[in-house]
């Protein structure tokens, strides 16, 4: 099991996620992060610092959204990893309370 962002990061990127990882196992995408989950541990920390709740639990993802289970191991692959929280993208306040924004997902 492995954690997994879903929608909710999709042109946000807010990254609070990113300073608490203690492996270093988020990788970034033009407007979105995903989890490596070879390389969670599963400690659940990254879980309540996103201000999107877009981080959840591999068996707790949201029917609609099962997709990004398999998009964060691709682009774990692809993506380079981040290790250090930076500022958010602009417009994430307003993306945030965006709920349906997978046509927005850009791979590169
Ligand atoms: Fe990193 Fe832990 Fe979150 Fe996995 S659950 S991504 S190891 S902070
Ligand atoms: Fe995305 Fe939330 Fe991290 S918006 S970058 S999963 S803090």
């Amino acid at each position: 099991m492995a954690f997994v962002v879903t929608e909710p990061c999709i042109e946000c990127k807010y990254t609070d996620c990113v300073d608490v990882c203690p492996v270093d196992c988020f990788y970034e995408g033009p407007n979105f992060l995903v989890i490596d989950p070879d390389g969670c541990i599963d400690c659940g920390v990254c879980e309540p610092e996103c201000p999107t709740s877009a981080i959840v639990d591999e068996s707790n993802v949201p029917a609609g959204q099962e997709h990004y289970v398999e998009l964060n191991a691709r682009y774990a692959k692809v993506w380079p990893v981040i290790t250090a929280k930076r500022d958010p993208l602009p417009g994430a306040d307003r993306w945030a309370e965006v709920k349906e924004k997978f046509a927005e997902f850009k791979q590169a």
